[in-house]
């Protein structure tokens, strides 16, 4: 199996090789942190989007959902303070010409202290075996002691900085550190600067007539300003949510880490409508219910974790990230916002229409609370290729490489394969992949031996290859092969889709 460090290196390399990501605009080398998704990808995409929609408004009689443009009226990002507030604090190397974040700069540099103290642990752990007791240990030996205290003194000035939009401060604590641009070496840096996120255009025709607009920084907004076209077309009561997925865009000032930080991506968010003083009630309800969808995705329990924000957005009061175990580390890959009345009391006031929601049964109007759930779809994407991807060495010596996707993500659910190309077979064989490509995705391949197509299948993660071979033409019968355990087993031709129906049963 790859290591940690490579493994992300070879994620990348088997999406591009299996269909799944390829970098935009690769003919003319690329364009920075842009990706387009291929057959598989697009695929495996529309199934978590779906079991997104699914679970969030299919499910839940109180949640609706909407499809609202990308373009909106320039006022909603003053109203919603994107204009003024949706920045990151950049800093360039004068010697480099590298641009950089520099809160990430810093954030790097606690990684780096907390992977030595990850490796003092690891020594310890080998030096003492099973009586070794890690809490103890990181509580009285020394050396761990003083790398805790640093990284507790780098939070304490990083954060009140970022929250203050200090930049001084944040440049100061750079220098304090020493902190060397990656690349060249050099400690020759700019002052920091703050670096609006959104990317605009223009709409209209005529040069004096046109007007500057952004492309949405987030879905949310969309939700926002369309609350009361929703709550009286739909009659819902509050509680209730509203959910959409669509594109956002941001420039980006780090782009790196493949699909993890794109400037072009996807999002799936619902934002929850509730009475004023409720809200801490429904973060943490929210924060329950994300959690274990993630856990139903068949992501284990050990690779997710909460992570309170220690630096709050502008419009949240309480917030918090469910992050996975990617390959460079536990990453932020959704968001629980408690959002207050930030975004729809600021609408009211640039629009000057009433936000407010009748309750008739405490008999008061007011502006609805939310509470948010924003999940990026690549990057769950991203968690569900890291979760599947292995490597296995097989009894006979050989190795295989597989994507144990939970079968209902899978790109494609039943590869159809006749043993050779004649005798009958192929006919057969079609007839089967015809009967099933109604209910489901399903690819015919008759190209290569048997062996190498089903390692072609593995490595897309197709979960049941049927075999049509000579028994076949005799008896109706195929062989199922299941794709974690390559287990065969002889089936009647007309129980194949009841079966794989069964396998694939979800919420
Ligand atoms: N409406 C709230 C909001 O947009 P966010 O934490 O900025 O909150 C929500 O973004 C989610 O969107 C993140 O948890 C992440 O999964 C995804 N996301 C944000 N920026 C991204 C980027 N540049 N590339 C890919 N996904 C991104």
């Amino acid at each position: 199996m790859a290591n940690q460090a490579d493994l992300l290196k070879t994620i990348i390399a088997h999406a591009k090789e299996y269909g799944f990501v390829f970098q935009s605009s690769e003919i003319y080398d690329g364009l920075s942190a842009v990706y387009d998704y291929g057959p598989n990808g697009s695929e495996l995409k529309k199934n978590i989007r779906n079991y997104w929609w699914k679970t969030m408004v299919q499910m839940h009689e109180n949640i609706v959902g909407i499809d609202t443009a990308i373009f909106m009226h320039p006022t909603v990002w003053k109203a919603s303070g994107h204009v003024d507030a949706f920045n990151d604090p950049m800093i360039d190397n004068k010697d480099s010409k590298k641009r950089y974040r520099a809160d990430v700069l810093i954030e790097d540099y606690i990684t780096k202290i907390e992977a030595k103290i990850n490796r003092e642990i690891f020594k310890a752990q080998k030096r003492f075996g099973t009586t070794f007791d890690e809490k103890q240990y990181r509580q009285t030996n020394q050396r761990v002691l003083t790398s805790i205290k640093k990284i507790d003194e780098i939070k304490a000035r990083l954060y009140p900085a970022m929250n203050k939009n200090n930049m001084a401060a944040i440049k100061h604590l750079i220098e304090d550190l020493g902190i060397a641009d990656p690349v060249s070496g050099s400690k020759n840096w700019t002052e920091v600067r703050q670096f609006n996120l959104m990317f605009s255009t223009r709409i209209g025709s005529t040069a004096d007539g046109a007007t500057e607009i952004y492309l949405r920084p987030e879905t949310a907004q969309g939700i926002f300003i369309n609350y009361l076209n929703v709550q009286k077309t739909t009659r819902m009561k509050i509680p209730f949510g509203i959910a959409q997925t669509g594109k956002a865009f941001r420039n980006e000032i780090v782009a790196r880490q493949f699909i993890f930080r794109m400037r072009e991506f996807e999002q799936m968010e619902m934002q929850f409508f509730i009475r004023p003083g409720t809200e801490m009630e429904w973060y943490h309800y929210w924060k329950e219910e994300r959690m274990n969808w993630h856990l139903s995705m068949g992501i284990p329990k050990e690779k997710l974790r909460f992570h309170d924000h220690d630096k709050l957005a502008h419009y949240a009061n309480a917030a918090v990230d469910i992050e996975f175990e990617f390959p460079m580390g536990f990453k932020e890959l959704e968001g629980i916002h408690s959002r207050t009345d930030f975004d729809l009391s600021a609408h009211e006031k640039f629009s000057g229409r009433k936000l407010r929601y009748f309750d008739s049964e405490t008999n008061e109007s007011y502006v609805p609370y939310v509470v948010e759930t924003s999940i990026g779809l690549d990057r769950m994407f991203l968690a569900m290729l890291t979760n599947a991807y292995t490597e296995e060495k097989l009894n006979d010596g050989s190795e295989r490489v597989l994507m144990k996707l939970p079968p209902q993500f899978a790109p494609y659910k039943v590869a159809v394969f006749p043993l050779t190309k004649k005798d009958g077979l192929p006919e057969k064989a079609r007839g089967i992949m015809n009967s099933l490509k109604n209910s489901f995705m399903c690819f015919y391949e008759e190209k290569d031996t048997i062996g190498k197509r089903y390692r072609r299948h593995d490595a897309i993660g197709t979960p049941y290859c049927i075999t049509v071979d000579y028994q076949t033409i005799e008896d109706d019968t195929v062989t199922i092969r299941e794709r974690n355990s390559m287990q065969q087993e002889r089936v009647s031709i007309d129980k194949i889709a009841g079966i794989v129906a069964e396998r694939l049963k979800v919420v």
